[in-house]
């Protein structure tokens, strides 16, 4: 630091002095050019009025005369003297000081004598510097001789010097003055914070520090500080991985972590790529005024898929439904994601409104979607909604086909129903892919199926796929029984798979989850605390026992009847009236649709109308909160409440209830889940209910605020235990290794099952 300043300094004195020598030298040039011409005009203007005053003495030719205009006019400022030549050039009178200098005629004034107009010059006699201006006498216009004016001209170097002197003096001045302020600003502005910014950096190496800066005072450092803190939060990440690994490593658990998961894709994967195709995208891009915010939209989909791009680098394909997605991809359609941490490339494609209304809104969710929940609403059938929905599935085979061109072993990841003839579409371009689809809802019972009239192509297109994966095990039980009711195929009820055209497909469930890979540590109550404290603040209720439910709002999740539940609660249990209040956060979904956006107004309504029923001036029992919330949001409902109510109708997986379980680090709150969910047969330690038997949700929910502190300890560890062992990384591993290990000749496969060897992963 001290050699640098040390070279700044020299550097500084250098480079300054260079610059003000060279400006003073012109600046001493101009001042003597100025000078000099002041001279000139001076003499001319003196010569020429004092020439007609001579020629009269010079007519006379009285030496006398002209030798005292000589004296008379010899003491002005700088001038030296005055000398008359005659015609010929000789001296007729001259100020005794220049007599020997002037014996000689100059040669200015041979000029003028022969040129008939003045001239000037300067001239160098002896040490003196002298300006001579010669000005021709007339007699009736014929020259008769000369006057020379001649001045001292030595005071213009005098002058130009001190000049040079001041301009050298000052030109110090800027030196020290700029050295010392930009000393200053080094040391305020430079110095200070970086090492500040070192010793932070310092701290995050020995893990002292959050990755976290206040960057207040490091403006100049802005961006540096950004790259340091992602640099730190990596460097924080792969720190606690490590600490995990020790951790599982010194408990004996085999637990899966991003890091494992990425080590265990990439040797499956070789040199292929992995590839993900789902309808709704990680990360939208909207428009607020004048900014683009980035939005995580709600879906499961998202929340599972998004931690294993992240590790594997793969390509996600989704449609791009926000209002500034077209402005934030490049010319390919294709941007880097998470945006402020680029691990993968996301793909968009886009839809007009007709393709989405059909494709999207029509078949997919006024379709397929109820057809696959038993929650009565009626399935809607158009055949403009189901060519949409073809189009659409070739739309994004067409882009997948695309992003897969160059690559040899694409493995593909297809999520959802929005994407049923999509498998197909893609094996029958590239056999050698390894694709399936993973479908996120229940599969109904093969009479439920029956109604869709394209029963038959959504099926054929699924089994497009080599592997297909439902949640549990009775979603690929009713698949089976569909599929052997509606297609000519081979249903190999021992292996799982069917075989149709002589493609085999495998029929396998994999129960999704959720990141969750901490390991058990006792955390403290606080955070659960502040939580609670500062949420009840925020709602402005004051109540001892707190509820949450988080859920799209969608008439599957048995919302309404989640809200007649808890007012049946306060009815039976009034002592719980004013004690008791339940958060309900509710994102919009799918609001372009009637009966989403009927749906929303009723919860509304219901809210409103439980709570004029029981609301006094500083309590409700239930606050409804109907926008989307962040992550981090949520989580600290989810810690600060008693009790998560999950009271599907049906449901795949439903992931709020294992979100609840993995926020739980202090191993309290009870989980009320609807037996409907795929997550039932997982989380045996919730208390479980038919979301249709209000009294049995309201006696659940007695139960668990009178839970003994022990079972509600002992429940939340055993489902905690579960879903760190059965984490998204887990059903990840799983979803690739099976794809991977499937042997794709499908003679093999008939005569040895589906896999040449089962998988010996966890
Ligand atoms: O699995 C069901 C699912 O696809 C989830 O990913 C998500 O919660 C929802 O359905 C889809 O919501 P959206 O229509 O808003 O993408």
């Amino acid at each position: 630091m001290r050699l640098l300043s040390i070279r700044l300094i020299v550097s500084l004195i250098v480079g300054i002095t260079l610059v003000s020598l060279a400006s003073s030298y012109y600046e001493a040039l101009g001042e003597q050019t100025g000078l000099r011409r002041d001279l000139e005009r001076r003499s001319e203007v003196f010569g020429e009025s004092l020439a007609g005053n001579v020629e009269g003495d010079l007519e006379k030719d009285s030496a006398q005369d002209l030798q005292r205009i000589v004296q008379q006019y010899g003491n002005r400022e700088h001038l030296a003297g005055l000398a008359i030549y005659g015609r010929q050039g000789n001296l007729l009178a001259v100020t005794p000081d220049l007599a020997s200098t002037l014996a000689t005629v100059p040669s200015v004034m041979s000029q003028a004598l022969r040129e008939n107009h003045g001239a000037g010059e300067f001239q160098r006699v002896g040490h003196a510097s002298l300006h001579i201006y010669a000005v021709p006498l007339h007699q009736h216009d014929e020259v008769i001789g000369g006057l020379a004016i001649v001045h001292d001209s030595g005071y213009i170097r005098a002058e130009s010097l001190h000049i040079w002197r001041q301009t050298f003096l000052r030109a110090l001045a800027h030196v020290f003055l700029i050295v010392l302020i930009t000393l200053l600003i080094v040391r305020w502005s430079i110095a200070g914070p970086i090492a500040r910014t070192a010793q932070w950096m310092r701290a995050l190496r020995t893990g002292r520090s959050s990755s976290h800066q206040n960057a207040n005072d490091l403006d100049l450092f802005r961006p540096l500080v950004r790259e340091v803190a992602a640099f730190a939060e990596s460097l924080n990440q792969a720190r606690s991985a490590a600490e995990t690994e020790a951790h599982l490593r010194e408990s004996g658990e085999s637990l899966w972590t991003a890091d494992r998961l990425a080590v265990h894709v990439r040797k499956r994967l070789g040199n292929g790529r992995l590839f993900v195709v789902s309808n709704r995208e990680p990360y939208m891009h909207i428009r607020h005024g004048n900014s683009v915010d980035v939005v995580v939209p709600p879906s499961g989909v998202v929340t599972a898929i998004e931690p294993i791009l992240r590790v594997c680098d793969g390509t996600w394909i989704a449609h791009g439904s926000g209002d500034a997605d077209l402005e934030t991809v490049d010319e390919h359609d294709r941007l880097r994601v998470p945006p402020d941490d680029p691990r993968y490339s996301l793909r968009r494609i886009w839809l007009n409104k007709e393709e989405e209304e059909g494709y999207y809104y029509g078949f997919s969710n006024e379709g397929l979607w109820p057809l696959c929940h038993i929650a009565h609403t009626r399935p809607i059938f158009r055949a403009e909604d189901w060519k949409c929905y073809q189009a659409a599935n070739l739309k994004f085979a067409d882009a997948l086909l695309e992003e897969m061109k160059d690559v040899e072993k694409p493995i593909v990841l297809v999520q959802d129903y929005h994407f049923a003839l999509l498998p197909r579409l893609i094996k029958e371009k590239r056999p050698e892919a390894r694709v399936a689809i993973f479908w996120h809802i229940p599969w109904p019972a093969p009479q439920a199926f029956d109604i869709s009239p394209w029963r038959r192509e959504l099926v054929e297109g699924m089994l497009g796929a080599d592997l297909i994966g439902f949640h549990i095990q009775s979603h690929c039980n009713n698949f089976m029984q569909t599929v052997d009711r509606v297609l000519e195929a081979r249903v190999d009820w021992e292996h799982f798979s069917v075989k149709r055209l002589d493609h085999l497909t495998l029929v396998q469930p994999f129960p999704i989850s959720v990141d969750f890979t901490d390991v058990e540590q006792p955390e403290s109550t606080q955070d659960s605390y502040v939580d609670r404290s500062a949420l009840r603040k925020n709602l402005g209720v004051e109540s001892t026992y707190m509820g949450v439910g988080v859920d799209r709002v969608d008439y599957t999740k048995g919302i309404l009847e989640r809200f007649l539940a808890i007012e049946h609660f306060l009815e039976k249990y009034p002592a719980y009236q004013g004690q008791f209040t339940f958060v309900q956060i509710g994102a919009p979904s799918r609001g372009h649709l009637k009966n989403y956006h009927d749906l929303m107004v009723e919860v509304e309504a219901e809210a409103d109308r439980i709570n004029r029923r029981f609301q006094t001036d500083n309590w409700k029992p239930v606050i409804f909160l109907n926008r989307q919330h962040s992550h981090q949001e949520i989580q600290s409902y989810y810690r600060a409440a008693d009790l998560c109510l999950v009271t599907s109708l049906h449901d795949g997986m439903n992931l709020v209830a294992k979100e609840f379980v993995a926020a739980r680090h202090d191993e309290n709150g009870v989980l009320i889940l609807s037996c409907f969910t795929g997550a039932a047969h997982q989380l045996l330690d919730a208390l479980q209910i038919n979301p249709y038997d209000v009294d049995q949700t309201a006696e659940a929910i007695r139960c668990a605020l009178e839970m003994s502190p022990e079972e509600r300890k002992l429940r939340m560890h055993r489902m905690r235990k579960n879903v760190r062992e059965h984490n998204v990384y887990r059903w990840a591993g799983n979803l690739v290794a099976e794809l991977c290990e499937l042997r794709l000749d499908s003679s093999d496969k008939s005569t040895d099952g589906p896999r040449a060897s089962t998988a010996a992963w966890g």
